[in-house]
């Protein structure tokens, strides 16, 4: 629509943000408008660096200024299932999609239930766009590979000067919003993502921004790609070969910059015969991820992709309500999990509730899972011996755990002990460094770091105490946090 035809179509404000991207900028400006009583119609939300003729033909000629909020509006409603919704759908390509939210934030304040209403049109494109921008995130984070770039005499700059570049073509604005995952992942490497819509840089403690670049500034293959090519050899499922469902995961437009692309058709070839011997050999078949819970359970009773998924043992998911505020992040079911087939429910889950009760944190209300879902032990005469599990099956399982949070997408993660602190954060801590204080995880919520319950019940006295005092501590602090998210 031209600025013109915006007039004559009663519009009286047009609302350009200063980024394509800036939920915080997009949500600051809708609320001042609900609260000031523009309704819908009367606001045009223009595309951010686009159409400046359309202020320019506007003139002045109608486009008026922002009005002020009264000094008693009052609050503005939108709960979380909106928020969570609008801060993916924002991200989205689609030139509507400030105005759809704003149209379904001004409805939510006469219908607070709207959000509820599954058929509604509004609230389900907005579902749309949000799964839409979630996927290309996934792309991103499984695609983006980084290549060694050479000195200006042709050599590769190894050492402490060494540089990684990958470029890659995001469908929508999700560049800024996956900076954080980049960065944790790695976080030791000097990198650079660049894109036809802007680029981030890393050095190894300052994330940069830098211009739009150019499919030429990447570099071309590097030796990494060998390794690249051996790792994605060695991971390739054959049994989990369904083309459809490959090139829908993984669309042919990527494998130009995915140097293990080349293996695909060879592997291809060869996966019936693999596959063949898998099956003899036990394993199973594996689909992609399911996005509902009870998929989720589904699946990780199939999964083989670690050694402990073959002893003699079953799989315990998380269990809790499916929007809870709060999840817990256990290490692994032990052995009295394993045969309850819930989690937390031995001793150790048994001192978790204690503590829990004392902090006031209703374990009842909050999703409680574990890093690992099989039991990892020995066998020694009856008894099945605990063992942790190692950092190849914690990033191994990760995959369930990244479902889980994604379908519950809890704003507060408390993390017990080390496993489940490197399954959140991808990286091994120190769990006295890390713990009383909220670390980001990249879809927005907080991670809180604490010691396992069974480290407690492997202590005694004073030492005993004095980590059930710090436990207490980081319990209370989660405990207060929470009342803050949800106030
Ligand atoms: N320990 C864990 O980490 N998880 C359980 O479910 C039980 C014990």
């Amino acid at each position: 629509m031209t600025a013109l035809q915006h007039l004559a179509a009663g519009t009286r404000y047009l609302v350009q943000l200063a980024e394509p991207d800036d939920f915080e900028a997009w949500r600051e400006r809708a609320r001042a408008l609900v609260q000031a009583d523009v309704p819908p119609d009367r606001i045009a939300w223009v595309e951010p660096g686009g159409s400046g003729d359309l202020f320019a033909s506007a003139g002045g000629a109608g486009q008026q200024r922002l009005p002020a909020p009264p000094a008693d509006a009052p609050p503005v409603r939108a709960n979380r299932r909106f928020v969570q919704l609008a801060r993916n759908a924002l991200l989205h390509r689609d030139p509507e999609r400030f105005a759809l939210l704003y149209r379904l934030l001004w409805r939510l304040q006469a219908t607070p239930r709207i959000m509820e209403d599954g058929a509604d049109p509004d609230i389900r494109r907005v579902e749309e766009l949000a799964k839409s921008v979630r996927r290309d995130s996934h792309k991103m984070h499984a695609f983006v590979r980084f290549r060694l770039v050479e000195n200006e005499d042709g050599n590769e700059a190894h050492g402490a000067g060494e540089h990684y570049v990958a470029w890659f073509e995001p469908e929508h604005h999700i560049l800024r919003a996956n900076a954080g995952f980049f960065m944790r992942r790695f976080a030791n490497m000097r990198w650079s993502i660049l894109t036809p819509a802007g680029s981030l840089h890393w050095d190894g403690a300052v994330m940069h921004e830098g211009p739009p670049a150019q499919r030429g500034d990447a570099p071309t293959g590097d030796p990494i790609e060998d390794l690249w090519r051996g790792y994605y050899a060695s991971i390739f499922n054959p049994a989990r070969l369904k083309v459809g469902a490959m090139l829908k995961e993984m669309p042919r437009r990527y494998w130009k910059n995915m140097p293990e692309a080349a293996l695909i058709p060879e592997l291809i070839a060869g996966a019936q015969r693999r596959e063949a011997a898998m099956v003899d050999a036990g394993a199973l078949d594996f689909a992609e991820r399911p996005e509902s819970l009870a998929g989720i359970a589904k699946a990780i009773h199939a999964c083989r992709q670690c050694p402990i998924g073959a002893l003699d043992n079953h799989a315990v998911m998380g269990e809790g309500p499916r929007d809870a505020v709060l999840m817990i992040v256990g290490e692994q079911p032990g052995d009295q999990e394993d045969f309850a087939g819930r989690p937390f429910v031995g001793p150790a889950g048994q001192l978790l509730d204690r503590h829990l009760e004392r902090a006031g944190i209703d374990r009842s209300g909050a999703y409680v899972t574990n890093a690992v879902k099989h039991f990892k032990y020995v066998q020694r005469g009856k008894s099945r011996l605990h063992q942790n599990p190692g950092a190849k099956e914690i990033d191994t399982c990760r995959w369930w755990l990244e479902g889980e949070r994604a379908v519950v997408r809890p704003r507060l993660v408390l993390a017990m002990g080390a496993s489940a602190a490197r399954a959140l954060l991808g990286k091994t801590v120190s769990i006295s460094k890390a713990r009383g204080a909220p670390l980001a995880l990249e879809d927005g919520s907080e991670l809180w770091i604490t010691a396992h319950p069974s480290y407690l019940l492997r202590l005694e006295g004073e030492a005993r105490a004095a980590q059930a005092a710090l436990f207490d501590a980081d319990l209370a602090s989660v405990k207060a946090r929470l009342a803050e998210l949800c106030a």
